[in-house]
């Protein structure tokens, strides 16, 4: 597999071209440290070549003292350059943690069927921090490190030109060898994120549906699939690490083979009575260091190849476009909204089509019931409304405007939708009404939920708005979080408003509730109910019934009660709660 050197670079450039100056500054130090490397065995060898030469005490004495103050300055300096390292990769990584996950945030719904949240995670959490030292000192590293043995075979050629060309061969032989080995573990690495992924993936859904589970008995079965991926993530990392430590074994070897070389020339030269004794000390002590920089050019490689696999992964993410692409005026009207199918046809998949032919016009401030059994497309229907999915054939229209031309954002200020399946978030009742949003002040709140009839629930609440929900809301009914909902809902103002009923069955103070709540909101609005219970049903206008993604049946609710042969007027002899709850 080849490494995208390219969209490396690019990268690199566009999440350290706002942190320049920290990146400068750490690159200096970087590079002052390394070279700090190359004074130090120049001061040993005038100690021993002063020592063996009879030299002064006092010459010693300022060799050593300088030996080390020079140590002491590289230790500083390894240790600031640590530090702003660090500093570059942490705010680096998580720009591109903030981007990736704004960008799937911003990925239509088709995507997210795809993904698992498990597997987002390990998107932007893992594989992003998987770059951070390739943000932080890949660059420099090698940069610094190649120049760093540039600077030891000059040292080392001045020295003794053989000892020169032997190892000018030997670092070349190395380095070639290390290139080839660079892109081995990408693959590897590779599947291993990608096991972690599937774990992350496979614990979040069970976790989410912990309730079902329990209930249907199925612990075992899912403790020992979650054996299975856990296996199965511990062979893939245990294989990469293993290519991992070839590489790592490979080159330790040549480490032990080069000092070796270097004593054998070492000593012959000084046995030939070419070099003083301190030269040959240099001579090992610079092809010790020549490996340093081999070793660390190495093992940044081989973050490299681990983070060659996560910015492939990052890259087939960004390559993911929104299918649902925004038009660029606002143009659907303000006030209550015409609602327009023109023979739309949609397929989640492209293929198996859920919605056919769906034609109807619903007129502004009209509330249409939208009846049918599970599964025949009602929350279908809402979901194209509100363009989480884009029709596959046909329209749809807001007061005359392609849903198409104009932009999600205002879309969704315009139509307001109250889910079958509420989401709650842990936070108090009002950052779930407002979603966070603080600039909505409790005097706006409270008007709405006295609207809505809603204050004396709200009362009642052990802490009022401040009362805290925990995590998905648990401690709420979903006919109580419904009625979050409706208040967000109201908030908005919008000129639709879609409401999917909860099949549950309500208790009958919620019931209330949520049926002046209704009424209130539907005041002035076009209305779509998902109806399940016949209290819903008795505010439509319109009742539209639907079969296997077909229109069935499509009349007004007056008309529809009294024509014997119709549809619903069978369903409410039958019992519509029995039918369709
Ligand atoms: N995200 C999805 N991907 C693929 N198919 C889906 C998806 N969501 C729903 N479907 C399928 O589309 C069909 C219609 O689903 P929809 O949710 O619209 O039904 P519904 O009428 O709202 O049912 P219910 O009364 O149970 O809420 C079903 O066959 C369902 O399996
Ligand atoms: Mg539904």
């Amino acid at each position: 597999m080849n490494i995208p050197l390219k969209q490396y670079w690019e990268l690199l450039v566009k999440y350290l071209k706002p942190l320049k100056r920290r990146a400068a500054l750490m690159a200096g130090l970087l590079l002052a440290s390394i070279a700090l490397q190359i004074v130090n065995p120049q001061i040993i060898r005038y100690f021993i070549d002063t020592a063996t030469e009879g030299g002064s005490g006092r010459s010693l004495t300022i060799a050593a003292v300088l030996f080390l103050a020079m140590a002491l300055v590289q230790q500083v300096t390894a240790v600031s350059a640590s530090y702003f390292s660090e500093d570059v990769a942490w705010k680096a990584t998580n720009h591109l943690r903030r981007d990736l996950a704004m960008y799937c945030l911003d990925l239509d719904m088709t995507f997210h069927n795809t993904m698992t949240p498990g597997e987002l995670i390990e998107r932007i959490e893992t594989d992003v921090t998987a770059l951070a030292n390739f943000f932080s000192q890949f660059t420099v590293r090698i940069l610094g490190n190649l120049i760093l043995i540039a600077g030891t075979l000059v040292v080392l050629f001045a020295e003794d030109w053989r000892v020169g060309v032997a190892f000018s061969l030997f670092a070349g032989l190395t380095l070639f060898i290390l290139a080839k080995m660079r892109s081995i573990a990408v693959p590897y690495w590779r599947t291993a994120h990608e096991a972690s992924a599937e774990v992350f993936g496979f614990l979040e859904e069970r976790l989410a549906g912990t309730e079902d589970i329990r209930t249907s008995g199925a612990e075992p079965y899912v403790q020992h699939r979650f054996g299975a991926h856990l296996d199965n993530r511990v062979r893939r990392w245990q294989r990469a690490w293993w290519v991992n430590f070839s590489v790592i074994f490979v080159l330790r070897e040549m480490r032990a083979f080069n000092l070796l070389l270097a004593l054998a020339v070492g000593y012959w030269l000084f046995d030939s009575n070419l070099i003083s004794l301190g030269t040959a000390y240099v001579i090992v002590y610079y092809t010790d260091i020549l490996f340093r920089p081999l070793e660390q050019i190495t093992q940044q490689l081989q973050d490299l190849q681990r983070a060659g696999g996560s910015i492939i992964r990052i890259q087939e993410l960004y390559q993911r476009t929104s299918k649902v692409i925004d038009g660029d005026s606002a143009s659907v009207p303000t006030g209550s909204l015409q609602v327009q199918f023109d023979h739309v046809t949609f397929a989640y998949n492209g293929e198996d089509r859920v919605l056919s032919d769906v034609d109807f016009t619903l007129q502004p401030g009209k509330v249409l019931g939208l009846l049918g059994r599970t599964g025949a497309g009602k929350s279908t229907i809402a979901r194209l409304i509100f363009r989480l999915y884009d029709v596959t054939e046909g329209a749809i229209r807001l007061g005359g405007t392609d849903i198409r031309d104009d932009n999600q954002v205002h879309i969704r200020q315009r139509v307001g939708m109250v889910t079958q399946d509420v989401q709650l978030f842990r936070g108090t009742v009002r950052d779930n009404i407002t979603f966070f949003d603080s600039t909505i002040s409790d005097e706006t709140i409270m008007r709405v939920i006295d609207t809505l009839g809603l204050h004396a629930w709200i009362e009642g609440l052990p802490n009022g708005l401040d009362t805290e929900l925990e995590h998905s809301g648990k401690g709420l009914s979903a006919g109580e979080g419904q009625l979050l909902a409706f208040t967000r809902v109201f908030l908005r103002d919008p000129g639709l408003v879609i409401m999917d009923e909860a099949s549950s069955r309500l208790d009958p103070v919620t019931e209330t509730l949520i049926e002046r709540a209704v009424d209130r909101l539907l005041e002035n609005r076009t209305g779509i109910i998902i109806a399940h219970r016949l209290a819903t049903v008795e505010r439509a206008d319109e009742i539209m019934i639907m079969e296997d993604g077909r229109i069935a049946e499509h009349g007004e609710r007056v008309v529809l009660e009294h024509d014997p042969d119709s549809r619903f007027a069978q369903l409410l002899k039958v019992g519509l709660e029995e039918v369709l709850a």
